[in-house]
């Protein structure tokens, strides 16, 4: 039986869900694979959980599980004998055999990823800021192998979460194939907007109804401002080859700068005042056919996120609600893009799209 060590950064939802289906799937992938995925360094924010030999027992895995769902800091937990520094254990432990997996949001990660890769681990990223930082750090996280064309890298839930984008684009680029173009809605937040507003109900309505349920991040303008759409155009600008930095993505906000500032309650209230633009620009595209949607553009000429006006009876046009879905135009694929769709979010998606990587390094 193959065994790969795992550390795996970051209990939030991605982590916790990637966790579970480690355990769920053991004697699955003992069985198909000869393989056992070892976890021996957990970290949150605040500190983390060694056992490098033999990995933590199921039992601690459980207990782990339990608290952080809880609300729970590592810390807190009975055993403080092996707590350490997070980012001072990947350090410490990443080698050869070992796969270290981003599940945090943190733009503090990308060192110790390097770290980890020139020591001979793999790594794994769901985390987008270490892959939108400079482009230097993108190119050390992604570079190739020597003496193999592929990297010892993955971070195919960055754009689409569980659908198979960065893997479609990989090969294409891979075979040669030119692409011109890549579009496609990859925000289910910002999907949902588009299709209630197809369906003709006030923004504000719309928004309020998915913060209530907690289908926003707890603050919305942080969706709305379009700088996570901006963090996918650019990871796809860069798998096209293209050399370029945040500063270079042009990015449509959805409410206007003047309500950037004060609490969450006071946007959330300022928000009737965009309805009538926003039914205005609807009924404006729906007299020619047309519907609005929050789109990406990837073209070596422009990377930009923001609306457009797209006829109805297109891939775009007829995706509903939260689902994703990404269009490549290039040499091969024309006049017909190769479009890929599926459900673009969800932590066991995401999680699961984590555990495949992991595996194809393992
Ligand atoms: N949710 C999705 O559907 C989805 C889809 C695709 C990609 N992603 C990406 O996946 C990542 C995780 O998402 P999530 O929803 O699980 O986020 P989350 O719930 O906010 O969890 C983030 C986790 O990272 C930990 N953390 C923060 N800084 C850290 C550091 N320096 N070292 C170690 N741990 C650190 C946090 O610790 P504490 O517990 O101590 O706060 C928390 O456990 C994000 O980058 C997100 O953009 C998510």
């Amino acid at each position: 039986m193959k065994t790969t060590r795992l550390i795996i950064l970051g209990l939030g939802g991605v982590g916790r869900s990637l966790l579970e289906q480690i355990l769920e799937f053991r004697s699955y992938q003992a069985q198909r694979y000869g393989l056992r995925l070892e976890p021996c360094l957990l970290c949150d924010s605040g500190t983390c959980l060694a056992q490098p030999q033999g990995g933590l027992s199921e039992e601690q895995l459980r207990q782990v599980l339990s608290h952080k769902l809880s609300g729970g800091s590592l810390k807190d937990l009975p055993d403080t004998s092996s707590w350490e520094p997070p980012l001072e254990a990947v350090r410490r432990l990443a080698q050869t055999g070992w796969v270290v997996v981003d599940c945090t949001a943190s733009d503090a990660t990308a060192e110790p990823l390097i770290e980890a890769l020139s020591k001979g681990a793999g790594v794994v990223l769901a985390n987008k800021k270490p892959l939108t930082a400079d482009q230097e750090t993108y190119d050390r996280l992604t570079r190739p192998r020597s003496g193999s064309g592929l990297p010892a890298s993955r971070w195919e839930t960055t754009v689409g979460s569980g659908v198979p984008v960065i893997a479609t684009l990989n090969r294409l680029m891979a075979s040669g194939d030119e692409i011109e173009k890549i579009e496609g809605a990859t925000s289910g937040t910002l999907g949902r907007l588009m299709t209630g507003l197809q369906q003709g109900l006030p923004f504000s309505q719309i928004i309020r109804q998915a913060h209530r349920e907690g289908a926003t991040e707890p603050d919305p303008r942080e969706d709305l401002a379009g700088q996570d759409a901006a963090r996918k155009a650019l990871i796809l600008a860069r798998g096209m080859g293209l050399k370029l930095d945040m500063k270079d993505v042009e990015v449509e906000s959805l409410f206007p700068h003047q309500m950037s500032d004060g609490g969450v309650e006071a946007f959330l209230e300022a928000l009737p005042r965009l309805d009538d633009s926003y039914r205005q620009r609807c009924e404006k595209a729906s007299r020619s056919g047309r519907v609005l949607r929050y789109s990406v553009e990837v073209s070596p000429r422009r990377v930009r996120v923001g609306t457009v006006e797209t006829p109805l009876e297109s891939p775009l046009g007829r995706l509903q609600g939260a689902d994703n879905l990404v269009q490549f135009t290039t040499r091969c694929f024309t006049p017909t893009p190769l479009v890929l769709q599926g459900r673009g979010a969800g932590v066991r998606a995401t999680a699961s799209g984590v555990l495949g990587d992991i595996l194809e390094l393992a």
